[in-house]
């Protein structure tokens, strides 16, 4: 009788584990798709995924789904580890009705995410569904509801990271939004709120799925998802490798790895790293790579306002995370979408303990009406708004130039930057020299007649304004940089000043929340 039982026990899990069956598995594979439990499988640790909820189906009598049923309902869920550390996961299966959401199959995301946020552990989503279940109706919404109200709740107290491997559509795509960090794969994946079909109804315009909302759409147009790979297999490991520079929850330090790349390893190169013309680029990535640990970067959103680069890397085993002003694309110039990117990540790294190290080179705003009717002066405040707010260590390097508001948003002094340095090559001032000369002595040159003249008169005015202005040491004077350093040292100075800053304690007034430009 017993073992009649146990074999019942065994059939079911084998039904479970075979999702909308062999032929619907064929079709995911022909797409380059692995299954919701090959994901999970490939994600965790090995033998350590806990799944709940297996025989869980669907409640629906519209129809003839009373007539199709599935053990799992589309998505199957639990909990296991990832580099030994606990991670709660939810896989959507693409083979059960197209993955799409259930009243019941939401229950299940929801008590993954309760479980997660009670316990402190970060919350990983798999996503690749048909959105709403059709026959479910408003059941179906309201499911969906609850996991957005979720997310909103877990966001700042727990690491979530959503990937997207299939289909993500219409109101589905918020749930992934409301997270932390989204990974699409290239050509397999999608996300839009409205698809083509109605796009073309509505607009008249005519775009494919990929146009629309394809990996690559997101990674570079609209910023959407953080991270483009190139296949399933590569946006997992993306996801454990996030996972091991950030803390199980906002209550955590971020997990220290040993460090055996010396603390005091002088990089020469970056002492000629500044070209002499203030108007030519450098790759401030090559000055990230010098000064990390193992010369190791994971760049967000790399595809996306290139001109400002963020990441994670470790200093002598500590996790930081990285913004630096860009002088490869665009000078490095602060716009709309590079503030958003930065603002948004150092968000994320106040919330999570993870200490944020600056480069700066920043020429200003970028200046233009498309900016302007954008409203940069909003998008720009959030950046500002989010260096002003973190109490998180934070570190500054000024490389090159830091000039007018954009210098003051970069993790100034006056935004309680903590330690703030500059390279002897740093201009730090309310504008460039030839902007300065051209306001301050307008009068002066509009009576000089001869061009040539003209040409010598602002040279010479220029190189008096750069040897005055276009220094650290006028800042210095003030204490608003702390010191200014060698730049073949600059990975000893940022590792001292981080040790220094390890057990910071800041706090911002009590109140129910901050009102952050959005
Ligand atoms: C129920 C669905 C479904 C859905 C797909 N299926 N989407 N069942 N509800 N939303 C089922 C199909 O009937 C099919 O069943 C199986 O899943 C696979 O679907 P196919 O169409 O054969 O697959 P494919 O050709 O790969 O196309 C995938 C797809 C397409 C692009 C996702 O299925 C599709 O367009 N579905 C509808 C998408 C949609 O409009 N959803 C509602 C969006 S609005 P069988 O039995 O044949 O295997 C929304 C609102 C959310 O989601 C609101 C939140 C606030």
């Amino acid at each position: 009788m017993m073992q009649e039982k146990i074999k019942e026990l065994m059939d079911l899990r084998v039904q479970a584990r075979s999702g909308g069956g062999a032929k619907r598995i064929d079709t995911q594979h022909a797409k380059g798709k692995f299954t919701a439990r090959e994901r999970i499988e490939m994600l965790l640790d090995e033998g350590s995924f806990e799944e709940f909820d297996m025989f869980v189906t669907h409640r629906c009598t519209d129809f003839g789904l009373e007539e199709q049923s599935y053990l799992s309902d589309g998505v199957v869920t639990g909990y296991g580890t990832i580099d030994g550390r606990l991670v709660y996961v939810f896989s959507q299966d693409f083979t059960i009705f197209g993955g799409s959401l259930s009243e019941t199959y939401a229950q299940k995301i929801c008590k993954v995410m309760e479980k997660a946020m009670k316990v402190g552990a970060p919350i990983i989503g798999i996503n690749d569904s048909g959105g709403a279940r059709i026959q479910e109706g408003v059941k179906s919404l309201g499911g969906y509801a609850d996991i957005f109200q979720k997310n909103i709740l877990a966001s700042g107290l727990v690491p979530q990271i959503s990937a997207i491997f299939g289909p993500c559509a219409g109101g589905a795509v918020y749930s992934p939004a409301l997270t932390d960090f989204t990974i699409m794969t290239k050509g397999t994946s999608y996300m839009f709120v409205t698809g083509p079909k109605v796009v073309k109804t509505v607009t008249g315009e005519v775009v494919t799925d990929e146009e629309l909302g394809g990996a690559m759409v997101h990674g570079a147009k609209s910023g959407v998802t953080h991270f483009v790979a190139d296949d399933e297999k590569e946006g997992i490991l993306l996801i454990r490798k996030i996972l091991s520079y950030i803390p199980q929850n906002n209550l955590e330090d971020p997990p220290m790895v040993p460090c055996s790349d010396p603390i005091n390893r002088l990089e020469d190169h970056l002492n000629s790293i500044i070209p002499d013309s203030p108007n030519k680029p450098y790759d401030v990535k090559d000055v990230i790579h010098a000064v990390t640990d193992e010369h190791e970067f994971l760049e967000i959103g790399r595809h996306y306002a290139p001109n400002i680069v963020i990441g994670f890397a470790r200093f002598n085993g500590m996790s930081v995370g990285i913004v630096a002003n860009q002088p490869n694309y665009l000078a490095g110039v602060l716009d709309i979408n590079s503030s958003r990117k930065a603002a948004r990540f150092v968000r994320f790294c106040d919330a999570f303990n993870i200490p944020i190290v600056t480069f700066v080179d920043v020429p200003g705003f970028l200046p233009g009406t498309a900016q302007e009717y954008g409203g940069i002066i909003i998008h720009g405040a959030k950046l500002l708004f989010a260096y002003g707010e973190a109490t998180v260590p934070k570190v500054t390097v000024i490389l090159r130039k830091a000039y007018g508001g954009a210098y003051d948003v970069m993790s100034s002094k006056h935004l309680r930057g903590d330690i703030n340095y500059a390279w002897p090559t740093a201009e730090i001032a309310v504008m460039g020299p030839r902007g300065a000369i051209e306001v301050l002595f307008a009068k002066e040159l509009a009576k000089i007649e001869n061009a040539e003249e003209r040409a010598k008169w602002l040279a010479e005015k220029e190189e008096e304004y750069k040897k005055k202005f276009a220094t650290p040491y006028n800042a210095a004077k003030y204490g608003y940089i702390d010191d200014v350093i060698e730049p073949r040292n600059t990975r000893f100075r940022v590792i001292r000043a981080l040790q220094s800053l390890a057990t910071k304690k800041e706090v911002n007034p009590p109140k129910k929340h901050s009102n952050i430009p959005l």
